[in-house]
């Protein structure tokens, strides 16, 4: 199997992570190479927040359900989707948004969860592990109080991201017929 296969096959999630920080040069890398991800129509609606502030890791945990792993990782990264900036563009040309639209959320959405995968295989192929954090939709008025995020923008999804203190297994999947229809 070539590198790449074997790197996005080895997948597992990470949840236990050591003490070593991560570099604000590995960090820079997770979040530039995940901006490369394609998005819908370039509209690139999604905006990354970083945390390394342990008060905050510690309120977050809480807030995503009791995640000791968020307290424990070396940086803790939200996936927001954010129609917010477009919003204000489009002011500014004198465009009109339809943020209420149901397409637009997905749209943000999946720009939001598209960016986060990379950033996940980046950390990886930079020897770190990470686990994607949904609880971080369990209080979002919370959080988005706690991040301060203005309107229209909306946490999709945490990450905790570390180096992994032990191996991870690797979780079965569904048979190939299950999935994939021809
Ligand atoms: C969108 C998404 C949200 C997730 N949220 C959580 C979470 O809040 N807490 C957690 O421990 N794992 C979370 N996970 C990790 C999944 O439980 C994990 O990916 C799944 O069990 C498969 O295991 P694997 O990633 O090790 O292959 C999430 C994964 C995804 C993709």
């Amino acid at each position: 199997m070539n590198e790449n296969l074997k790197l996005l096959n080895s997948h597992a999630s990470v949840r236990n992570f050591t003490d070593k920080e991560i570099s604000i040069e590995d960090e820079m890398k997770i979040v530039t190479t995940a901006q490369r991800s394609g998005t819908s129509s370039n509209r690139q609606a999604y905006s990354i927040i970083g945390i390394r502030n342990k008060k905050k890791k510690e309120i977050l945990a809480e807030l995503t359900g009791g995640q000791q792993h968020v307290i424990d990782s070396s940086l803790f990264l939200v996936f927001c989707a954010d129609l917010y900036r477009l919003e204000q563009i489009n002011e500014k040309k004198k465009y009109e948004t339809h943020s209420d639209y149901t397409e637009l959320f997905i749209i943000a959405t999946v720009d939001a969860a598209l960016v986060a995968e990379r950033a996940m295989i980046t950390a990886q192929a930079l020897g770190m592990g990470g686990v994607m954090v949904g609880g971080i939709r369990n209080n979002p008025d919370k959080v988005s109080e706690m991040l301060d995020l203005p309107k229209l923008v909306y946490p999709v999804m945490g990450m905790s991201l570390g180096y992994p203190s032990k191996e991870p297994k690797l979780k079965p999947r569904l048979h190939i017929d299950a999935i994939y229809h021809k």
